[in-house]
């Protein structure tokens, strides 16, 4: 097999998305949408994956820095077009293979449709091989003429394009796959169009046939070709995005009753079997594994939830959680960079907060870790098997020790050694009979009050 080499386009401005943020940075499924295209082209496994940043390019690097190190950045500016762009590309790439070309905004695209755009390539010899699609609104889309086998012999911009071309649906997705060899000797004499000043990659394609090359296309889905141009269109990506990987969840075995209801993230992982009910939204970097169940109304990111454990409804998990084997957390629980333990229990509205319970621990109602003292985190650990009562406030850092017992509503400053019995809380004072006496007394200053009353108000009259 040859060499394969990938180029992302990520250079452009992107005006129309209303804000400052760079349009490949916008999120989709949790992901900037560089994220998905990056993911999908290292599923091919190139020798060489290079993208090229422009507008905001600092910034824009630095995301690639952070979502694929080994990827290469080269700087286009200014930006010239997407022929400009692969030119600017070429030191960065190898000197023969096939390049493939992907635009780094345009998230539904699949591994498969490309690899079947490989495939035809090689089999095909073609040194251009396009990636159609027919969308419904052809609008602005690069239109393809072929010959009569069918083969591209040119793409037209649709603003350039005549009106018997502009009536064909045959639009070009933007990816394309060729020979490195061809790009070298054509692509750097490409001029650029007159009207907008911008070379254009798609010119590529006259040049190679009146060279004599060979070219071919493969059809895709529409949907594949799809980018955003804003924040509506972003919109419309992420409900198409999110129905499919429902679907590919569900297909593999996952129970989720209302698939509608369920928001993922890219990276979300649901074993087949795990249960996950209506109107549950998973941020990026969670994991759930097999015989889980995630209840309603539930939010997680950065949480593992380990198998049989159960969490929600109404449960939050932020980074740096685990919920071990058949652990519990229940409604209005709330965890942060914290360990519950196989089996251990937080049921009902908790914050547990850079916390480590043990196994079989059972964290009573309302029981808070004051992890934060205004300057600082600070760690609570809660040993195997110890029972916090409700309402505790476990003032970090302490420890409480396995097996240990806290009292109900103690505030604990200081570490609770093992099997030990903690209680924190003002002592309970009993005085028999005293309650008619106190209802006595506020009856007289109620009536004192009254009294007082229409005194200043006479007063006020006379
Ligand atoms: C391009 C194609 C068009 C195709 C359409 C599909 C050309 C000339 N036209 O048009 O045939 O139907 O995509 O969406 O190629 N970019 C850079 N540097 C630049 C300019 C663009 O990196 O100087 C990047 C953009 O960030 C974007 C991609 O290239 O990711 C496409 O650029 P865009 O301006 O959106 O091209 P279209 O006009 O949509
Ligand atoms: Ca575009």
């Amino acid at each position: 097999m040859r060499d394969l080499a990938i180029v992302v386009l990520a250079a452009g401005k992107g005006t129309r998305m209303g804000n400052a943020l760079p349009k490949v940075l916008h999120p989709l499924a949790g992901a900037p949408l560089l994220a998905h295209v990056l993911h999908t082209a290292r599923a091919l496994q190139p020798t060489r994956l290079v993208v090229v940043v422009g507008h905001e390019a600092a910034r824009v690097e630095a995301a690639v820095r952070r979502l694929d190190p080994e990827a290469a950045v080269v700087v286009q500016e200014p930006q010239r077009g997407t022929g400009d762009a692969v030119q600017v590309a070429l030191p960065a790439l190898p000197d023969v293979g096939t390049l493939l070309v992907l635009y780094g905004d345009t998230p539904l695209l699949r591994p498969s449709t490309l690899e079947r755009l490989l495939a035809e390539h090689r089999q095909q010899q073609a040194a251009v091989t396009l990636l159609a699609i027919r969308p419904e609104d052809p609008g602005a889309y690069g239109r393809i003429r072929t010959d009569g086998a069918g083969r591209p012999v040119e793409i037209v911009e649709a603003r350039h394009a005549p009106p018997e071309l502009l009536a064909s649906d045959l639009c070009n997705s933007g990816v394309m796959a060729l020979e490195l060899e061809l790009v070298r000797r054509l692509l750097p004499p490409l001029a650029p169009h007159p009207e907008k000043g911008e070379v254009y990659l798609t010119d590529l394609v006259a040049r190679a046939v009146a060279a004599g090359a060979v070219t071919a296309l493969v059809e895709a889905p529409a949907e594949e070709g799809l980018g955003a141009n804003d924040q509506r269109e972003l919109a419309a990506l992420e409900a198409r995005w999110q129905t499919r990987r429902r679907e590919e969840l569900l297909a593999a075995g996952v129970v989720m009753p209302a698939p509608d209801t369920v928001h993922l993230a890219l990276d979300t992982t649901i074993a087949p079997g795990a249960v996950v009910e209506p109107y549950v939204v998973f941020g990026p970097g969670v994991v759930v594994e097999e015989g889980a169940r995630v209840r309603s109304f539930s939010h997680l990111e950065g949480a593992r939830v380990a198998a049989g454990a159960e969490v929600g409804p109404f449960a939050r998990l932020r980074p740096g959680t685990v919920v071990a084997a058949g652990a519990r957390v229940g409604n209005f629980v709330e965890l942060k960079n914290a360990h519950l333990g196989p089996g251990a229990k937080a049921n009902h509205l908790a914050y547990l907060g850079d916390a480590e319970v043990g196994a079989g621990a059972n964290i009573g109602a309302g029981t808070i870790t004051c992890n934060y003292d205004g300057v600082a985190k600070h760690r609570t650990e809660i040993g195997a098997g110890a029972f916090i009562g409700s309402d505790t406030a476990l003032v970090a850092p302490v420890r409480v020790g396995a097996g240990a017992i806290v009292g109900a509503g103690s505030v604990i400053t200081a570490d609770v050694p093992d099997e030990a019995l903690a209680v924190a809380r003002g002592r309970q004072c009993v005085r028999e009979g005293m309650a008619p006496v106190l209802r006595e007394r506020f009856r007289r200053r109620q009536k004192a009050r009254e009294r007082k009353g229409e005194q200043d108000r006479r007063d006020e009259r006379a």
